[in-house]
Parts: C-alpha cells; structure tokens; sequence
C-alpha cells in the first residue's frame, strides 16, 4: 500500500469528544419555536387525531401548559386560534376578544418573558377556509390586505410580540407593516411566511386548525413546489416591504430553499417544520419502524445546516428534552 496517497477524514471521527469538537452544527432549545392551538370553551384538551401529542386547548388549562414550555427553556410560542363562530369575512380572526386575542393577553399577563408569536391569517376564520376575501368565486388580494392588517393590529393590542402572516396575499408584510406604525405598533416585528408552497404536508395541520378550505385549493396563492427563483423573488419583496424574518414552510423538502434564502438576505431565517412532517415521523415511531429521537434530531440538525436560524417545530418540547438529557 505504500506511496498511496489519500486523506484520513477519519482522524476526526474518532471518539465521541473528537466529533464534538468539529461539530459543524448545533441545536439549541433557544431555536425553537412552538405551535399551539387555542380553543373556546373550559377544560378543553381536544387530541388532534393525525398529530399524536398535539392538542387544541381551552384558555383555562394553557398557563399549565406554558409552564411546562417556559421549564424547558423554550422562549418562544405561536399562537393558533380555533374559532367557535366563522363567517364570510372571518370576523373572528380580528375582534378584540377573540380566542387568540384573549390567549395572546393571558400568556404575556403570566409570562411576560415568552416571547409570543401571532399567525396571521383568515382561514380559520372564515366559513369558506380561504386565507382571503371570496367575491364570485375570487380570492380578493387587495380587500384581504385591509382585514390582515386589521388581525395584525388587534394581535399587537393584545401583546403579540411578533406578527407572523401566513396568508400569501401580495403585499401582506407591506400593508400589516404601515398598520402597526399607523397604530403605535413600529416596535413590533413581522416575521413573514415569505416562502410558503402549496403543500400536502398541511394536511394534519387542517384538521387541527379547520381550516381546510371549502372548496378549491390555495394553488392560486401558495407557491407551486416545483420553484426556486419564485422564492427569491418573494422573499426579496418581503424584505423590501419591512420583513423582520423570512420564513420558509415546509422545511424538509425545502432545504435547497432554506440555503438559498439564507445566502441570498441578510435576516433571520425560520424553517416551518410542517405537521405532515411531524406525523409521518410520529407514525412510523408509533409502529416501531424507527427510532424518533434520533429521527427528529437528525432532521432538526438537517435544518439548521441548511441555513435556519429558528425552526418552528411540533417536536419543541420533545426535541428540548432530549437536547437537555445529551445525545
Ligand atoms: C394557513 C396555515 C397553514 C399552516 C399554518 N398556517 C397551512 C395551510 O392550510 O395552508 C400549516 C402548518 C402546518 O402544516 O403545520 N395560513
Ligand atoms: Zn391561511
């Protein structure tokens, strides 16, 4: 074998302190972001049949709740309402007492260091499911803009910390950014869903939110997965109309993008990890196909080297457990 010439990559593989030092990427509890589901009603704990973990909870059992995500060191949530009523114009999503309203007021009263995060969107909110006004048929960009704006403000009133639209009208970050100024809200952040495609991995996320749209589709407003330049070129007018983050949703399959808007702006990126993401892993766990920790980590990790800052992830709680115990 003499005067071979090669590389001993392995040198730094060595032992498990040897891997530690060269580690590239690092998961930290600081980068998670947690999803919860809010509900009208007492003592609510409504199981999401298609997301094993995950619950809609009434405003009576959330500092419980909170409590347990603030233990952890997890410092940020986003909230998500499930409405008792909704109508044509998703009147819910933007009355000073509705249910994320109230939820948003009730987490920063008991936990004021949490930083809160309000999705901004109308289709859990309207009876047609839609993330938008409906007239003959038509998603109405502009008339949408106005009731977005007008959600984002009351979320702000309420103690959001941080706007997060995931509506995908035009010109959303543009209109919700001059509301919060106009109303004394310029210190509040917009973190948009910048790069958000039309995906079946939402479909767990539907059930849990209703918010499946009643008829039709979001093809006319979500993104078609096939593209990359269109997510520059989304991305790029978010940041011109005052995005504080750019976000992209789902995660997994969007790797590539998650690295191309990382080297392409210079704002905090957040991966959505996705509920169909979260329940395919928490299927094939609960079959004993695999084994979740080192699943969930190991795509966690995966998000991160692809360029994201934070990831908005089902998993939070889980992840921050194991990264507590050492893997
Ligand atoms: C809708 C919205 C969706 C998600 C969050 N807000 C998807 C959609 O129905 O288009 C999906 C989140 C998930 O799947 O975890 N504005
Ligand atoms: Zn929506």
């Amino acid at each position: 074998m003499s005067g071979l010439q090669f590389q001993r990559h392995r040198r730094l593989r060595q032992t498990a302190s040897m891997r530690a030092l060269v580690r590239e990427t690092h998961l930290h509890t600081e980068d998670f972001i947690y999803p919860i589901f809010v509900v009208e009603g007492e003592n609510k704990r409504n199981a999401v049949a298609s997301m094993p973990g995950v619950d809609q909870i009434s405003l009576d059992l959330l500092n419980a709740d909170m409590q347990e995500v603030v233990g952890l060191g997890i410092r940020s949530v986003i909230v998500f309402g499930v409405p008792a009523e909704k109508d044509e114009v998703g009147s819910s999503a933007y009355c000073e007492h509705g249910i994320v309203q109230r939820a948003i007021g009730q987490i920063k009263e008991n936990f004021p260091e949490l930083v809160v995060i309000a999705d901004t969107c109308l289709c859990q909110y309207t009876s047609h499911g839609h993330c938008g006004v409906i007239r003959d048929g038509v998603i109405e960009n502009d008339e949408s803009l106005e009731l977005l704006a007008k959600t984002a403000v009351s979320q702000a009133k309420a103690g959001a910390d941080i706007i997060a639209p995931s509506n995908m009208m035009d010109g959303f970050v543009a209109a919700i950014r001059h509301a919060l100024d106009e109303n004394g809200f310029a210190h509040v952040p917009v973190m948009s869903y910048a790069v958000k495609y039309s995906s079946a991995h939402y479909g767990p996320f539907r059930d849990a939110a209703h918010s499946s749209p009643k008829f039709g589709d979001r093809k006319a407003y979500q993104m078609d997965p096939a593209n990359r330049l269109e997510a520059l070129r989304e991305a790029e007018s978010d940041v011109r109309e005052g995005a504080d983050f750019l976000m992209v949703k789902p995660a997994l399959s969007y790797l590539d993008i998650i690295r191309d808007v990382k080297n392409n702006f210079n704002l905090p990126v957040v991966a959505y990890n996705v509920s169909g993401e979260y329940s395919m892993v928490k299927a094939a766990a609960q079959n004993g196909w695999i084994n979740e920790k080192e699943i969930v980590l190991e795509q966690l990790t995966s998000m991160k080297r692809a360029g994201a800052d934070l990831i908005l992830t089902y998993f939070a709680k889980d992840a921050a457990r194991w990264l507590r115990e050492g893997s």
